[in-house]
């Protein structure tokens, strides 16, 4: 009697196990099959001149896509287009304001005309201040939201047309681990990357109806080399130092080259949502179940910060350079500028 019971469970527990596996291959297989391949699209890249945007540039043309990009220097894209051709991409490199709506919407006519269609937008033109808050004024959240929030909706609506007229269209959004959590002496940038990530996660819900699939994707801080090129304000040589350190260390940021990969994954099997890291995931868990803690974390992170001084100057990472900001795991970070023209 007892031998025939573990029988019927060694049984039903076999059928059991060989059903977890059937639908564990069916999904594999379901995935490998609706994956998008990037193989001949055309992918317009905000932003792409250099950092994360020129990694994820040449990842993309790696995978045998046509590409698109833009940024304001003229001197910049350049660069970026002559080494990306060298490298065997097609690309086109336009200067643009991703601020200004209209000079967004030529730009994503200029790709529809040049190639004859898009297929994928990347919004990952950004731009950050670091500095306390009493040395924020209204402009510089204006200047946070302009190309954080408004650029990515501006390109968004220029994009919807072509792809809803293709049937088919791809939007990754790059926001920030700052949008789900308010980073002290961050604060127009994470306030700006929190409405982003509603913007991304809202487009989501109401877009993959018309198979145009939104990706938000929430990086940590990643060694692209920019600090040299944020906004510092404040005691500049101390805020430059916290943050440049911050970006560089490999306990605090990703690998640009890494994180490049997994945004395109998540690009190709049209993930919702990309966090990248497991401190990333851990903490929008644990900001989920105790907001409570996080806040007294940031809390406390905050007092280690440098001071306020009373300056309300701006300067540029590169101009705030100090015996603070060099040498130890800031090598990282300008090893990577060199790489990703952010010099
Ligand atoms: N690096 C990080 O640690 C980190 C962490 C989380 C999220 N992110 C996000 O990842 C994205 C890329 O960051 P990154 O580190 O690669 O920054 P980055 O090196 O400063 O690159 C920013 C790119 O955007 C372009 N850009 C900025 N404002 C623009 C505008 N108004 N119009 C057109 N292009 C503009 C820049 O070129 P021009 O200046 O010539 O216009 C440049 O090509 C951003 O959205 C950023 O917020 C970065």
């Amino acid at each position: 009697m007892a031998n025939d019971r573990v029988h019927s469970l060694q049984k039903t527990l076999g059928w059991a196990a060989t059903g977890v596996g059937v639908l564990l291959v069916a999904n594999a297989l379901y995935r490998e099959f609706t994956r998008f391949r990037l193989d001949g699209k055309v992918v317009l890249i905000t932003g792409g001149s250099r950092g994360l945007g020129l990694v994820l540039a040449r990842a993309i043309a790696a995978r045998g896509a046509k590409l698109a990009i833009c940024a304001r220097s003229a001197d910049k894209i350049e660069l970026a287009r002559q080494q990306l051709e060298r490298s065997g991409a097609e690309v086109m490199a336009r200067t643009a304001d991703v601020t200004d709506q209209e000079q967004v919407k030529t730009l994503v006519n200029d790709v529809v005309n040049y190639y004859g269609r898009i297929d994928v937008l990347i919004n990952n033109a950004g731009t950050i201040q670091v500095g306390p808050q009493e040395a924020m004024l209204v402009d510089d959240y204006e200047q946070a939201m302009k190309t954080n929030f408004w650029a990515p909706l501006y390109a968004i609506h220029a994009a919807l047309p072509h792809f809803r007229r293709q049937r088919e269209g791809r939007i990754v959004n790059i926001t920030s681990i700052g949008g789900k959590l308010a980073m002290p002496h961050l604060l127009p940038y994470s306030a700006s990357k929190f409405a982003a990530v509603g913007l991304s996660e809202g487009m989501h819900a109401e877009l993959k109806k018309e198979n145009i699939h939104v990706t938000t994707v929430v990086p940590n801080l990643m060694r692209t080399g920019s600090p040299r090129n944020i906004t510092v304000k404040g005691n500049h040589e101390a805020e430059y130092a916290w943050f440049k350190t911050a970006a560089s260390s490999p306990l605090l940021s990703h690998d640009a080259e890494i994180a490049a990969q997994s945004i395109i994954t998540a690009l190709e099997y049209g993930q919702r949502e990309a966090i990248l890291s497991l401190s990333g995931k851990l903490a929008t868990v644990v900001k989920g179940i105790a907001p409570g803690w996080v806040g007294a974390l940031l809390t406390v992170a905050d007092k280690f910060l440098p001071g306020y001084n009373g300056s309300l100057e701006k300067k540029k990472g590169y101009e705030a350079e100090s015996h603070l900001s060099q040498g130890g795991v800031t090598v990282l970070s300008d090893q990577a500028a060199l790489k990703n023209n952010e010099m």
